[in-house]
């Protein structure tokens, strides 16, 4: 399928997403979100992807929501059209996704980043919430995910301040988990995302869920949802593989099921 707003390829058994509006810095207009979409759902669908990579240009992942587009818009309209509600669909694939980040990640873009599973940044990567001095606020989960990852002090000071935060502190902070020279990013995305794919997709599922889960329940209910994920991991092939790989001391063959 072509895109208008990205570049999609498939290397090996990892989907790749790269944002191409080059000439606003990657904002992420309607149509943007549109494709990111449906590129992440169909690879999401496909048995033969194990890992996405999402990345941008070398000067930005993505300066932000379209401002231009957004500009005119009345509390409404941005209710009745649900302005940036299909970035929950990109949120919620099973498939584990990982964020290359160079260059600008403001905004929506940093909130897009923090949708994903792993953010690996570029010594080059600035990122910020920066929509208090546009006169709103962080839209795409920005207040929820941001306090998540870096705690309330740090989480409060980025978005009431808008400041932007260089790679170092991103790292520091709990934002990215980790940080590679700019030109090393995209092998270094590959790999992590090789890595991902090359074990078994129930086992990459169930976890990812029960990471998802411990953001969002408390630890009682979250142990239990992980007990049961795990338990349910014995009635797979590549549980019985992996095990007997162990045993004799060779590589497993995972058949993802
Ligand atoms: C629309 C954008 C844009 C954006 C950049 N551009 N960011 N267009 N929406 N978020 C456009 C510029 O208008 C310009 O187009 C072109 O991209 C290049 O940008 P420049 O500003 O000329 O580049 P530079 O001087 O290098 O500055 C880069 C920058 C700056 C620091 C990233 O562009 C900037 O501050 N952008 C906005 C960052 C921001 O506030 N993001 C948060 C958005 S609000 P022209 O046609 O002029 O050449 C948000 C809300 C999320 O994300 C949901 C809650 C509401």
């Amino acid at each position: 399928t072509e895109y208008a707003t990205i570049v999609v390829e498939t290397r090996g058994r990892v989907g790749w997403i790269t944002l191409n509006r080059p000439e606003v810095l990657n904002a992420l207009d309607t149509q943007i979100m549109r494709d990111v979409v449906a590129a992440a759902t169909a690879f999401d669908a496909d048995e033969g992807i194990g890992a996405i990579v999402v990345t941008g240009s070398e000067r930005a992942f993505a300066a932000g929501a379209d401002i231009k587009e957004m500009e005119s818009k009345t509390a409404r309209e941005m209710v009745e059209d649900d302005h940036f509600g299909d970035w929950s669909r990109f949120a919620a694939v099973r498939t584990p996704v990982v964020a290359a980040v160079s260059g600008y990640a403001l905004g929506g873009g940093c909130e897009l980043a923090m949708m994903c599973d792993i953010i690996l940044a570029a010594d080059t990567a600035k990122f910020a919430l920066p929509e208090l001095n546009l006169g709103v606020m962080p839209g795409m989960g920005g207040t929820q995910r941001l306090i998540r990852a870096v705690g309330y002090a740090k989480a409060a000071d980025i978005i009431l301040t808008g400041r932007r935060i260089d790679a170092v502190e991103a790292e520091r902070s709990g934002l990215v988990s980790r940080v590679v020279p700019a030109s090393d990013l995209l092998e270094e995305a590959g790999k992590i995302a090789d890595t991902i794919a090359s074990k078994s997709l129930p086992s990459v599922y169930a976890a990812k869920a029960a990471l998802d889960a411990a953001m969002e329940t408390p630890l009682a209910e979250g142990l239990r949802f992980e007990k049961e994920a795990f338990a349910a991991l014995f009635d797979t092939e590549d549980q019985k593989e992996g095990m007997a790989a162990f045993r004799e001391k060779r590589a497993p063959e995972f058949r993802n099921r």
